[in-house]
């Protein structure tokens, strides 16, 4: 006999699995270390790149973190600090700046002052040579200057609106890129393939003509930057939520390379880039990456997407004691969902948990009268 509320039960907890992988987020510190942040209620240092597919990762976890239990965290490296600031990690104070100092293998919390900056929806970027915020909420450019913090200040900072942007802002689902101190606003409304709007960060100025970088879809997706060894980012990666390819826009010769996409076709997924490789955390947890090389345009397009099998997969601690069987079906469909992705770009979740919610719903309901429960 079929067991109806167990089914319902499981296919909740499944989805709520792969919800919560969100919470976490990884980066790079100043040595190329990944560090994956809020997995299963642990931190971890992984290493370079070259210890990537053995052995354990290392465990960082220490006091002062975050819960990781945000809907969308994301992280950001400063530097010249060797700072990771993590965004949305704690859902109790959803605008508090947590800070870790890689360095001293610390954290500190930075209160701020949101104004009219949304911390629960928002895009944002971590400008290199002035270690300020800018970020895109509310149909407004905002930023936040995190001076050379590496601890917290016990002063809180403001986020102060810079400017409404001139683009047709109502719609717009930002995808923001960083190189050049510029700000590259992709998928925005009316934009050819392949062009981007230009913020000029050292004098606030929105250029009003389109630069064009050669192909790539002007659609909304996930951008991060390759840092260089030291100085600003010249490239960013840019991965449309059909994951049909990995762009690699360089804004020094203006050109695009298209790599592959990565294995795991997620919209949710978030990414992060070191100098030479990008990593892509998907929904459900798992972490995956490409290596890049900025002198080999022929070793890129032939590099493959592999697993980090160093780290755990980021499922949630809480629920990893439910039905162990359950989650494969739920988080391969869940992963490769190209729903239309809506809000801003640290995830979209909110319109297909409705959407999810009310399918299983519906089928509970029919499967409950089918079977005349
Ligand atoms: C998570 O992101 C979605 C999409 O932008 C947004 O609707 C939701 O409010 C966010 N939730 C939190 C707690 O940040
Ligand atoms: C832009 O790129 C998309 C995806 O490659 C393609 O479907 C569309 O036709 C292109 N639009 C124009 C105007 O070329
Ligand atoms: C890239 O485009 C900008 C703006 O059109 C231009 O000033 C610059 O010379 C271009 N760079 C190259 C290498 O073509
Ligand atoms: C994530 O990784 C785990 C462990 O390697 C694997 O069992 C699972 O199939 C992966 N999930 C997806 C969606 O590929």
């Amino acid at each position: 006999m079929v067991n109806f509320p167990s089914l319902v039960l499981l296919s909740i907890l499944s989805f709520t699995r792969m919800a919560l992988a969100n919470s976490a987020c990884v980066a790079f510190d100043i040595s190329w270390n990944l560090l994956a942040f809020g997995f299963n209620g642990k931190d971890y240092n992984a290493g370079t790149q070259d210890t990537w597919t053995s052995g354990n990762a290392q465990d960082i976890t220490t006091s002062g973190r975050p819960p990781f239990n945000g809907a969308n965290t994301t992280c950001y490296l400063s530097q010249y600090t060797n700072a990771i600031y993590v965004l949305g990690a704690d859902s109790s104070n959803p605008s508090s700046i947590y800070i870790y100092d890689a360095t001293a293998k610390s954290w500190s919390t930075q209160s701020v002052t949101t104004g009219g900056f949304d911390p629960t929806n928002f895009d944002a970027i971590l400008d290199h040579d002035t270690n300020v915020f800018y970020a895109y909420s509310k149909q407004d450019i905002y930023a936040l200057d995190m001076g050379l913090l590496k601890a917290a200040n016990s002063t809180p900072l403001p986020w102060t609106d810079v400017q409404h942007p001139d683009f047709a802002t109502s719609d717009y689902q930002p995808v923001m890129a960083l190189a050049q101190n510029h700000i590259h606003f992709l998928n925005v409304p009316g934009l050819s393939n392949g062009s981007a709007r230009i913020f000029v960060i050292h004098f606030s100025y929105l250029q009003p003509a389109p630069q064009s970088y050669g192909n790539f879809p002007n659609t909304y997706g996930q951008a991060t930057s390759f840092f260089q060894e030291s100085g600003v980012q010249q490239e960013f990666a840019f991965i449309p939520s059909d994951g049909s390819a990995t762009y690699v826009i360089n804004v020094e010769t203006n050109t695009t390379q298209t790599l592959k996409g990565p294995s795991l076709t997620d919209a949710r997924a978030t990414y992060f880039a070191s100098n030479t490789a990008l990593i892509q955390l998907s929904s459900s947890g798992n972490v995956s990456y490409l290596l890049y090389d900025p002198t080999s345009a022929s070793a890129n397009a032939n590099a493959a997407w592999n697993v980090v099998s160093k780290l755990p997969v980021a499922v949630s601690a809480s629920s990893s004691s439910s039905g162990a069987g359950s989650s494969k079906t739920s988080s391969g469909s869940g992963t490769s969902a190209t729903g239309k992705a809506s809000g801003s770009g640290n995830g979209a979740s909110d319109i297909r948990v409705g959407l999810v919610t009310i399918a299983v719903a519906t089928m509970a309901t029919l499967l409950a009268m089918a079977i005349g429960y």
